[in-house]
């Protein structure tokens, strides 16, 4: 496997002309699919399978047994009769799928997956936080740590959050974690006046309405989606506001020919898959300037899956009190 590792090394780091480039190419195809026929082998050996983002790069995509947003996957890992789960995503993510099924084993193949948005909320500090809540139900976006779990009434995602807000009592005294942005869109389409801990996703926060403006300038029939992690500013010149599942299922139904996406870029490889007739444009970052990857999301590699199902590590373990305590508020949100 060295010899994949510097071809993927090459492929992925350097800039070459572009007949260097398709050599390249055709030779990162062969340790390509040399690789997903071991993953393969290795997954029925161990009755394993793959839970995958959308925002995961396509080829780790294209050999999930599932691919989906985070409540979909979080549902997969809670019903699945697979020994082994890996899963191409990021941290929290893995370690709700523990929570879920703490008999299995849950790998991930780059423990350096983390998340900004989890991170944006310690524990500790949303402990402290809290104590000047103390009558409020306390709702956690799915993107925080098992830790913040605990100190949770409900879990939600984007997929389900407005409908569990819906549900409780229109007097209910809430906080809501990590995401201020989320918070905000919820508090606007609710009308509640829920108290918000400040933290946000660098990948979403950072896109502006400007560069949207950009794009429409150039594709004036292009429909705006954006997903709810988005700043209230990038919001309101949405079209359509939703999860990555609630977006795609969108492009799917809707009759538009062209769509300015307002999340990362993963997502528009389903999208274009599931709509070959129709544009995509991605909104940059403005930033970076280039196309708005999550970092993280991508760390996921053919080759770290082989090497995670060949050494059953790295493995997510958490201690059973933890995972007792975590589990109580994400069983909250599948009774909704
Ligand atoms: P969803 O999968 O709920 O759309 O969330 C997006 C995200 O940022 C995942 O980390
Ligand atoms: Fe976390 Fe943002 Fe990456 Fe999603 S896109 S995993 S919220 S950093």
């Amino acid at each position: 496997m060295r010899g994949a590792k510097v071809y993927f090394f090459l492929y992925e780091k350097i800039f070459l002309c572009k007949i260097l480039r398709n050599i390249l190419y055709k030779i990162f195809l062969i340790f390509a699919r040399m690789l997903i026929n071991q993953i393969s082998k290795l997954k029925k050996a161990k009755n394993a399978i793959i839970l995958a983002h959308y925002y995961t790069l396509p080829e780790v995509q294209d050999i999930a047994d599932f691919v989906g947003d985070s409540l979909v996957l979080s549902k997969q890992a809670a019903v699945t009769q697979a020994d082994i789960i890996l899963f191409a995503g990021v941290h929290f993510m893995a370690e709700t799928a523990k929570i879920l099924s703490p008999q299995k084993k849950i790998l991930i193949p780059d423990l350096n997956a983390g998340c900004s948005l989890a991170d944006s909320c310690p524990a500790e500090e949303l402990e402290k936080f809290l104590k000047n809540y103390p009558e409020h139900k306390v709702l956690s976006y799915i993107n925080c740590s098992a830790k913040v779990k605990t100190l949770s009434d409900i879990i939600v995602t984007s997929g389900n959050a407005l409908k569990i807000v819906n549900a409780l009592p229109k007097d209910e005294k809430i906080v809501f974690t990590p995401d201020r942005n989320l918070g905000a869109y919820i508090n606007k389409e609710t009308g509640r006046e829920m108290a918000l801990w400040n933290g946000a996703c660098h990948v979403h926060d950072q896109l502006t309405a400007e560069e949207i403006y950009k794009l429409k300038a150039t594709y004036p029939k292009a429909k705006v989606l954006a997903h709810p992690e988005c700043k209230a500013t990038v919001l309101e010149v949405a079209d359509f506001i939703g999860s990555t599942a609630a977006m795609l299922q969108f492009t799917k139904n809707d009759d538009a020919i062209a769509y300015i996406v307002a999340t990362e870029t993963g997502i528009l490889y389903e999208m274009q898959k599931q709509n070959p007739t129709k544009q995509f444009y991605v909104v940059n970052n403005p930033i970076t300037c280039s196309c708005n990857n999550c970092e993280y999301m991508k760390l996921n590699t053919l080759e770290k899956i082989y090497n995670a199902l060949q050494t059953e590590s790295p493995e997510i373990i958490l201690e059973d009190e933890l995972i007792k305590k975590a589990v109580y508020p994400i069983q909250k949100m599948f009774d909704y």
